[in-house]
């Protein structure tokens, strides 16, 4: 799906029509102009289908697109509203029925409805590196103008079924192989008018073939592994289902199966979320806050410290081209950093991400020293050392000695107030956190903190570099953890209190997962390892308000070197498999604390504890927009799905709760508050 220009009614298209018609000879020219994207809006399908009936009389039509792509989606603009006509799958019919023969001649992406029309031509031909997919799986949709009901007869089930199910984006070079394009050409213009000449015959159209037989198999393995990555998500299994109605019925009854699905999709939550995030993404990345500052441009970046984050996040800027000097606390840290940054390259090499020239190039870009003054040059620091504002007040006013007076200066900590990180820092409009998410080369998130003092352009630098790293940026102010590390700390602090009040870890993370969590709360926890928020724990303990109830049990396991997975044990046991099992350990811990504390044990179903989850988490994200730590609800979204687990297609915690109403969450925290007297702030929105 893609972007598009917002206003494309019938009174936008009076001003200028999208598609164009000329006539060259026996040739007729059908130009799409409909900038960003070429997006088949209301207006392009109404020009579309006059420029059907233009083209009458010409021995040929070429079909094009003005701008950096063919049609890459429909405008998801206009999905909340009744469908207009002229309906896409008519237009496509149109064009497969045309007496003229369309010929298509892409560009860029290909997408949706794009491909939908591209497979309704006679002839396809692209320029390399053209990029095919049906990406409505993406949106919680299937296609809907028989994209699945023609794609399975053009190349076969199998990569049918990666295309539509999986979102998988097709290159030009594969797509030929597959049979789904004719030509690929540098200028496809030119090839057409070479085929023109001497025009071939019009092969039967893809809607009247016979979908290639496949793996008897094939349909019951992807069903099960599917089911298996979606994790509750719907669409990739309704595209399967609608790929099988090409199989077994003829495309007259398969099609208008298709479309109806396909407008009851629009209406679901699914897509109702996905299409939420889609934009909510988009929002996130151009915060109101930094509209018309200008980014710095940044071809070097000093990392202090190499530990985890910091070689994760070295490895990241090197692979997006970016020169990094890696400083660390001696010679021998140094070495170890350098190896830490070079193995996560190898390991890109491994696995297909990255080519072997690509990684020598990176590793001519990078150093790994003990020595501040090779930070000099650099336009922007990253630090990345321990957790103690100290050690990282003194990495800044090294950094500072060395560096120019404008470089940007970026603290990665989770906790810490960058206010106070930075406090000695003359001009401190240059200064601002960027916090990363562990493992900072596979994470997409991105929070960007700003001080009171930061500067416009020095966010908007921050934003221009998450894009360059492939990072999803999202404005943070500053409060305790930020935007997503302050909800994590709110949701992990309910399920202690479920815990306390009767339910077992395996029960809160199976009803999390059940939800669509990609773990719930204790397995993260054993995953991550227990000690950092045991640490803020004791930080926070001075200042936690005296009447708030406190559940032990996290200390305990700390105490008793329950770490986690890497020490073999923690909210569970694990053994030689990995697995985590149930430990009575632990399970008599939670029963011992509930009796000391006099709490008599009740069950939850998973519907009670998701409910009491769920909902605060949104209430602390509400009260993060209230206080203006984040500019929009959308962004708590974003930044859950990006950095948390929290299910695409549940639109992310705000948007959960919306849908859910909000008179139900607002029931919903106030249960939770009741449970435990004097605990929880409430919204004053809530
Ligand atoms: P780490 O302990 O793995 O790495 C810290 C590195 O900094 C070590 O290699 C150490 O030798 C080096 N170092 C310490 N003092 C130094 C100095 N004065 N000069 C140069 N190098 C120095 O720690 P990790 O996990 O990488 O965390 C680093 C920072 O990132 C912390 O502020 C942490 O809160 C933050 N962070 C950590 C996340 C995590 O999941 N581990 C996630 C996001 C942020």
């Amino acid at each position: 799906m893609s972007e598009s220009r917002p206003e494309t009614g019938p009174e936008a298209a009076a001003d200028r029509p999208t598609v164009t018609v000329e006539r060259a000879g026996e040739i007729a020219w059908v130009t799409i102009d409909n900038p960003p994207v070429n997006a088949t809006s209301n207006a392009v399908r109404a020009d579309l289908a006059g420029a059907v009936k233009d083209v009458q009389g010409a021995r040929v039509a070429a079909l094009r697109c003005a701008g950096r792509t063919f049609i890459a989606g429909g405008d998801m603009t206009e999905f909340d509203a009744p469908p207009v006509e002229p309906h896409l799958p008519d237009v496509v019919q149109m064009i497969e029925d045309s007496d003229v023969p369309f010929v298509a001649l892409m560009h860029g992406n290909v997408l949706g409805g794009g491909l939908e029309i591209a497979m309704a031509c006679a002839w396809r031909i692209a320029a390399p590196g053209t990029g095919f997919g049906l990406p409505e799986v993406n949106v919680g949709l299937i296609p809907g103008a028989g994209g699945t009901q023609r794609l399975p007869r053009l190349v076969g089930m199998e990569a049918a079924i990666d295309i539509a199910c999986r979102g998988r984006i097709v290159k030009a070079e594969e797509m030929l192989e597959l049979g789904g394009i004719d030509r690929i050409a540098d200028d496809p213009e030119r090839a057409f008018d070479e085929m023109a000449a001497d025009l071939p015959g019009r092969p039967v159209p893809v809607s009247r073939r016979e979908v290639p037989a496949f793996a008897p198999d094939l349909i019951d393995e992807t069903e099960k592994s599917l089911r298996k990555k979606a994790r509750g998500q719907q669409s990739p299994l309704e595209n399967l289902v609608a790929l099988q109605w090409a199989a077994s019925e003829p495309f007259t009854t398969g099609q208008p199966r298709e479309r109806a699905r396909h407008l009851e999709l629009r209406q679901s939550a699914e897509s109702r979320a996905l299409r939420h995030v889609f934009f909510a993404e988009r929002a996130a990345a151009r915060p109101a806050t930094i509209e018309g500052a200008a980014p710095q441009e940044i071809t070097r970046i000093a990392i202090v410290g190499g530990g985890l984050m910091g070689a994760g996040i070295a490895s990241t800027a090197l692979t997006a081209g970016i020169a990094v000097t890696l400083i660390e606390r001696d010679a021998e840290a140094a070495r170890g950093a350098h190896d830490r940054v070079a193995g996560l390259l190898d390991g890109a090499v491994k696995r297909g991400k990255m080519d072997a020239a690509t990684r020598d190039a990176a590793l001519e870009g990078f150093a790994a020293v003990d020595d501040y003054a090779r930070a000099a040059g650099a336009e922007l620091a990253i630090e990345a050392v321990f957790e103690d504002a100290d050690v990282k007040r003194d990495v800044f006013a090294r950094l500072s000695e060395v560096m120019s007076e404008d470089a940007i200066l970026a603290t990665n900590t989770s906790y810490l107030d960058p206010r106070e990180i930075f406090r000695d820092i003359p001009a401190p409009g240059r200064c601002l956190g960027l916090h990363f998410f562990s493992p900072a080369h596979i994470m997409k998130l991105l929070e960007v903190v700003r001080t009171p003092d930061t500067d416009a352009e020095v966010l908007a630098t921050g934003f221009a570099l998450a894009r360059r790293l492939r990072k999803m940026p999202v404005l943070s102010g500053i409060c305790d953890g930020f935007i997503g590390n302050r909800i994590l700390a709110a949701y992990r602090r309910a399920a202690d209190y479920l815990l306390a009040d009767g339910a077992l870890p395996h029960e809160v993370d199976a009803a999390m997962r059940g939800f669509g969590m990609a773990m719930g709360p204790y397995e993260a926890q054993d995953m991550a390892g227990l000690q950092i928020a045991w640490a803020n724990r004791k930080r926070q303990a001075a200042t936690r308000p005296a009447g708030e109830r406190y559940v032990t049990i996290a200390d305990q396991l700390c105490e008793m070197d329950r770490l986690g997975r890497r020490s073999g044990k923690g909210w569970y046991d694990y053994g030689d498999d990995g697995k985590p099992q149930r430990s009575s350990e632990v399970e008599a811990l939670i029963e011992a604390h509930s009796r000391e504390q006099g709490i008599p044990r009740r069950t939850f179903t998973a519907d009670e504890i998701t409910a009491r989850l769920l909902a605060v988490m949104a209430n602390e994200g509400l009260r993060i927009v209230e206080e203006g730590i984040a500019e929009r609800a959308g962004d708590i979204d974003v930044v859950e799905i990006h950095g948390y687990g929290f299910p695409r297609w549940r639109g992310g915690p705000m948007h959960h709760a919306a849908e859910i109403g909000w008179d139900t969450t607002r029931r919903n925290m106030h249960l939770v508050a009741e449970e435990s007297p004097g605990s929880w702030v409430l919204a004053s929105t809530l």
